[in-house]
């Protein structure tokens, strides 16, 4: 059903797939670049029935280099509409202020009381909304998105929570949607009945005092009624709400679910927003007539042709919820994808031709970096060879996807073999690349990525240790002991972090199965929710540092499982059963796993390259130990730069 064509107030869209709005960073000045063109043609090519563009209503309104209505936007939506059309996709104009973080971003947005505007200042707004859905349908745009959600300015008013105000704007809930009614109803005069207008929400703030998912049913059902919209996109909670709704742990069946809630009330089509990472559950929503379209943002940044593989039932790079993209736009960056390093490059991809040549790249490693520069490699027309000592490519991601949640990340490796066997890479599998072995294949090039391994702190050197990926990987015999004895996990970064979720997870038995058990059998309830015993020991002031937007939820989650965590604390002494910690407490225990870092494999090849005169490069963990986003980055950038004749 994705694939069949739908209407909104009469424009015909040729599927239900529909790109959401993303303020990439890039748009400088209105300035419809290469940069910009590559990025939405790709997409549009890519098979969207439509495309979603935003116009900040004023400059004030914008943030981080995204269009706005000033100067050079006519010209910019323009050329937008026109390249779009090219490909059958239609443009949707997203009118949007960012309310108060338009000023203060990032961290100090937290610190930053906004002021109250005044009444002047609303109708200002709402003038400002008409005149760019003036001039954004002057310059062919399909239809508009009017965004009332997500926590920018219009969802700021209608929250009780950023809203005290006590005029006609504020207190109640009528009051506080007046704003939306007032931009809904002068977009509507503006651009006549024939143009589509949608409404964004979010379908419930998601942040306890917040608006809920009654309040929206009631906005739309009005705005319907009144005839001012043509349709609603729901999306999940607000950008900053407790619930990090664009990471990992939203699943896209719960923002499904609101969406359903108040499509149920509406006779305009509705369109789902969020998380959309698995093809079978939007199309089941459909079938199902729980929603009518899907929208899909971060999905489209991670595999720009996402529409056209689902289509070809093709595996798809699959966005894996990271947040990483929405952390660089708010540091003021431009957007990239820790899983599509292309992303924002595809206008340079395009001076890379394929080139014919017979001469041979040798990639030593099947990690993150050595599979991206093999792939690189590969797509510029090299005869390319990849060696792994493994039986298996994915390297340290193998071990990122075993955390809850994360198994998105097996996918992706999945997907990266594929495309590498889809282009002829000769991959040698449980092989030892040597130096002997690479001049075999008497390569022009060889890329060193052969990664890192653990390193154990010097105090528990010749004591009884696991390392973290022994636990991963190990049998049920080394979990089995952790969940009978206490367990010390030395390491609070995020694979301390992960491997304690994971360890949870191994342990306790899930809440459907303990319904069932206390029933028909008789096990303790104790025994059923016995957690394990374990205790992380960070020697920095934070945990989960490199974790930024997920590293709440995380935290917050290990502490529901009674997991102790100190920080700013190193360990003095082993003792053969407990150990002594700088913050003078001394801890028993049976278990120590040690989740500390990592260094660069080390190793002679490159010496020996450079003596027989062959050039190399040294990328990924081989090079410095950095996380698996930018081991990939760095295989991808290294053929970015790379000029063979
Ligand atoms: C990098 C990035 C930039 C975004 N910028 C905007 C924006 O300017 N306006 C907006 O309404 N939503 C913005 N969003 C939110 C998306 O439109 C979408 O609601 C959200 O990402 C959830 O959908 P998804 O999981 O399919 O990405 C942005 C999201 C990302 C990842
Ligand atoms: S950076 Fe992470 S969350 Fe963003 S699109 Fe890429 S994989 Fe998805």
């Amino acid at each position: 059903m994705i694939f069949t064509p739908f209407k909104i107030n009469g424009k015909e869209f040729k599927n239900r797939l529909i790109m959401s709005a993303l303020n990439t960073g890039f748009v400088i000045d209105n300035e419809f670049s290469d940069k910009v063109s590559e990025f939405y043609k790709k997409r549009a090519k890519g098979g969207a029935a439509a495309i979603t563009t935003i116009c900040a209503v004023n400059k004030e309104g914008s943030f981080n280099n995204m269009p706005f209505n000033g100067e050079g936007f006519d010209v910019f939506c323009n050329k937008m509409s026109n390249m779009l059309k090219e490909y059958e996709c239609k443009h949707i104009v997203q009118l949007f202020h960012y309310g108060s973080g338009s000023t203060f971003q990032g961290e100090k947005r937290e610190e930053f009381i906004p002021k109250n505007m005044s009444v002047e200042d609303i109708k200002h707004i709402v003038e400002s909304f008409k005149k760019a859905a003036e001039i954004s349908v002057e310059n062919g745009a399909d239809a508009l998105e009017i965004e009332a959600g997500k926590g920018f300015l219009l969802s700021e008013f209608i929250s009780p929570i950023t809203n005290d105000r006590d005029d006609q704007y504020g207190d109640s809930f009528d009051n506080r949607v007046n704003i939306v009614f007032n931009v809904m109803k002068s977009v509507r005069e503006a651009v006549g009945a024939e143009i589509p207008v949608i409404l964004s929400v979010s379908g419930a703030q998601m942040t306890e005092g917040g608006y809920t998912v009654s309040d929206m049913v009631k906005l739309c059902e009005k705005a319907e009624k009144e005839g001012l919209i043509n349709a609603v996109k729901v999306s999940g909670g607000w950008y900053n709400s407790k619930v990090p709704c664009e990471t990992y742990f939203v699943p896209f069946e719960t923002i499904g679910a609101i969406s359903d809630s108040i499509k149920r009330n509406l006779n305009i089509p509705v369109i789902t927003e969020g998380r959309l990472n698995s093809v079978t559950m939007g199309e089941k929503m459909i079938e199902n007539t729980m929603t009518d379209f899907l929208a899909i943002g971060k999905s489209f940044l991670a595999d720009y042709d996402i529409a056209i593989k689902i289509l070809e039932k093709k595996t798809y790079n699959v966005c894996q919820g990271c947040n990483k993209c929405i952390e660089s736009i708010m540091r003021g960056e431009e957007l990239y994808c820790s899983y599509n390093p292309e992303a924002g490059f595809e206008y340079i991809e395009n001076t890379h031709r394929r080139i014919a040549t017979a001469k041979k790249i040798v990639v030593v490693g099947g990690g993150p970096a050595g599979m991206m520069a093999a792939k690189k490699s590969a797509e510029r027309g090299y005869k390319t060879i990849l060696i792994t000592n493994e039986s298996r490519l994915g390297g340290q991601l193998n071990m990122a996807g075993l955390p809850p949640k994360k198994d998105d990340i097996f996918k992706f490796i999945e997907n990266l073999e594929n495309d590498l066997k889809a282009l002829d890479v000769n991959i040698v599998y449980d092989t030892f690349a040597d130096f002997e072995k690479i001049k075999s294949y008497e390569p022009y090039f060889v890329v060193l990525a052969m990664g890192s391994v653990p390193v154990v702190p010097d105090v528990f050197k010749d004591k009884k240790y696991i390392l973290a990926k022994d636990v991963f990987f190990g049998s049920n015999k080394v979990i089995e002991n952790i969940k009978r004895g206490k367990t010390v996990i030395i390491g609070g970064g995020s694979l301390g972090l992960e491997l304690a979720e994971f360890i949870n997870d191994k342990c306790c038995i899930c809440d459907e199965n303990i319904d069932v058990l206390s029933k028909y059998t008789d096990i303790p309830l104790s025994d059923m929710y016995k957690k394990p015993d374990i205790t992380i020991i960070e020697k920095l002031p934070i945990l989960g540092f490199e974790l930024n937007s997920t590293r709440e939820t995380v935290i917050n989650g290990l502490l529901n499982n009674d997991v102790k965590m100190f920080t700013d604390t190193e360990v003095i002494e082993v003792k053969e059963n407990s150990i002594v910690l700088s913050n003078d407490k001394e801890i028993e225990y049976d278990n120590i796993i040690i989740a500390t870092g990592s260094e660069p494999v080390s190793s002679t090849i490159a010496e020996e390259l450079m003596n027989e005169r062959i050039s190399y490069s040294i990328i990924g963990d081989s090079d410095y130990v950095r996380d698996a986003e930018k081991a990939l980055k760095d295989g991808f950038e290294l053929f970015l730069r790379m000029f063979i004749a």
